[in-house]
């Protein structure tokens, strides 16, 4: 069997790398690894291929940045004759980014079946660019790998039919799990024993200047009560460059740093007092670590980080995430439990639903024999 898997941004990849691993422990499984350079500067990308132990792409599209739209095209345009020429049995799509729905979309019309990692997950925010591709994505799936049971109440409301849907836990905990031990010998020599971790990148939060620079000030109002340690996304460095925000704040406890390569940024999240966020991925991994996590947005597709886990939604709410900072330094921070299946073993129930072959279809079979 011939399984074709499409990285492209960096939550991607520490979901692909144990799918890829439980898969190779299969007889007769054949992987191509395909990146398509959405994103590719040394710590968004190569960095985490080291740390996770991925191996090299077979290709890369070399997509760079662009609009959504042109970013999209192009994924789509160099990845059909990727497609074409390797005639996988599956192709496999990872998240909710760019990539995952350009990929899904090539090979829905080639006839090619896509299994998608991480599926069903809906923030019923259309005006989130990732609610668009996960909504897709899905409808164009013949296998739905989802986290946790919410992901396939969704998948059933949107009449997904009930065969194809696979509740297998979380891939991104399997990352976790394996890595932790190593990452916890990771921890950057000046960081400060009590500090709070903060990341920032949704369109929602940074290109709003006027939001943005009330949340900046709050980010420097946390300083004067904790250390803040903020990695900062490229997109952000550019929103903070374009309003004049000094780049050093160290004065004001603001440390504002290169993004994290992945082992330094898990042994930064474990070792945090709070984090404040609102990166998906982040929500999810706080609530295996037991750490505070408070998002800053209205919404989440992934609630089960709140109904069981540690996350507080803030919104855009200065007094809101400032009070809930407190309540976290007075150790009254919310306690929350690991949800079901968030156990280190998803990619190998992926692993041997894929076995089981139960994805092609005869339409699909037909297609492949007759293709060019
Ligand atoms: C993308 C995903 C988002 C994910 C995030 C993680 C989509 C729609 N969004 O958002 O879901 O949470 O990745 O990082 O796919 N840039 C660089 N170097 C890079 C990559 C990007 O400088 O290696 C800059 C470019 O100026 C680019 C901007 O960052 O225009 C945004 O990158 P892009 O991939 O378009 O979206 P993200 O905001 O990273």
């Amino acid at each position: 069997m011939k399984l074709l898997h499409v990285v492209g941004a960096r939550p991607n990849f520490m979901k692909a790398a144990p799918v890829l691993r439980a898969l190779e422990q299969i007889e007769g499984v054949q992987q191509i690894l395909v990146h398509t350079g959405q994103h590719y500067d040394f710590n968004m990308s190569d960095v985490f291929f080291r740390e996770l132990e991925l191996r090299a792409p077979d290709v890369n599209l070399e997509v760079g940045s662009g609009s959504h739209a042109e970013q999209t095209a192009q994924i789509i345009s160099r990845f059909e004759p990727v497609v074409l020429q390797q005639k996988p049995d599956l192709v496999v799509v990872y998240g909710d980014v760019n990539s995952t729905i350009g990929a899904a979309l090539v090979c829905a019309k080639l006839m090619i079946p896509v299994a998608h990692v991480e599926a069903g997950l809906r923030s019923f925010d259309r005006s989130m660019p990732e609610e668009i591709n996960r909504i897709l994505t899905d409808d164009l799936s013949d296998l739905l790998f989802t986290p946790s049971s919410d992901g396939n109440r969704n998948l059933e409301r949107e009449g997904v039919e009930a065969a194809k849907i696979h509740l297998v836990g979380n891939v991104m905990i399997d990352t976790l799990v394996r890595m932790l031990p190593k990452a916890l010998l990771k921890r950057p020599k000046q960081t400060p024993e009590h500090y709070a971790l903060v990341t920032m990148h949704r369109p929602s939060n940074v290109d709003d200047v006027s939001w943005f620079s009330s949340l900046l000030k709050v980010l420097e109002d946390v300083g004067d009560q904790i250390p803040v340690v903020f990695p900062v996304h490229p997109r952000t460095r550019q929103r903070i460059q374009d309003l004049g925000f000094a780049a050093d704040n160290s004065h004001r406890g603001l440390h504002l740093l290169e993004p994290a390569p992945y082992l330094e940024f898990l042994s930064l999240q474990a070792g945090a007092q709070v984090v404040i966020t609102d990166s998906g991925g982040i929500q999810e991994e706080t609530t295996y670590l037991g750490v505070p996590c408070l998002t800053v947005r209205d919404n989440t597709e992934r609630p089960v980080t709140v109904e069981i886990g540690t996350n507080v939604l803030v919104g855009c709410d200065p007094q809101k995430i400032r009070s809930e900072v407190e309540s976290v330094l007075a150790g009254r921070a919310k306690r929350g439990n690991i949800p079901p299946l968030w156990d280190g073993h998803a990619s190998e129930r992926i692993a041997a639903v894929i076995a089981a072959g139960a994805f092609a279809s005869d339409a699909h079979r037909e297609c492949a024999a007759t293709a060019p």
